[in-house]
């Protein structure tokens, strides 16, 4: 099994996302059968570790983020991963204009899937540090379920 989560930049939401579910998935013993990454609809900041303030706030939960690196995602991308969860709707938009006619990959909006409160993660970059509290939130308890999903399928 392999998981894409893909936001705009891949150095705020979706490396977070990538690091709690690679943490939570070790915890529950199942990280050697599930390959998670993460990547970008842009490629303004491909090569770069993620955002200082996504690190240090996912560092004080137990999160490491620091090897990680951006990418923006592709066409092929579909053909490799089996689920493809999309940060916000603007994301999906632009993930369904790049999807092939055929792939294997499930394309849908991570938290609509997952949290019956609230669909999209909020882009923080522009935020203060509540942002980026607000994302792991919301990551964490969206991932749980995932987690479950992701044991049921294996
Ligand atoms: P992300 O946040 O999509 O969660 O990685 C952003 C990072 C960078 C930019 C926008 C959003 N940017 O405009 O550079």
């Amino acid at each position: 099994m392999r998981v894409l989560f893909v936001c705009l930049g891949n150095i705020c939401r979706s490396p977070t996302a990538e690091g709690v579910l690679r943490h939570k998935l070790r915890e529950a013993g199942m990280v050697d059968q599930i390959e998670v990454a993460s990547a970008g609809t842009g490629d303004w900041h491909v090569g770069k570790a993620p955002d200082k303030r996504s690190q240090a706030a996912a560092k004080l939960r137990g999160y490491d983020l620091s090897a990680q690196r951006a990418q923006q995602v592709t066409r092929a991308d579909f053909a490799t991963y089996d689920l493809i969860l999309a940060m916000d709707n603007s994301n999906l938009r632009n993930l369904k204009a790049l999807q092939p006619a055929k792939g294997k990959a499930e394309l849908d909006l991570f938290l609509r899937r997952y949290d019956s409160e609230i669909d999209e993660v909020p882009d923080p970059y522009y935020d203060g540090d509540q942002g980026f509290e607000q994302v792991l939130d919301l990551i964490e308890r969206a991932s749980d379920r995932l987690v479950i999903e992701l044991k049921g399928r294996l």
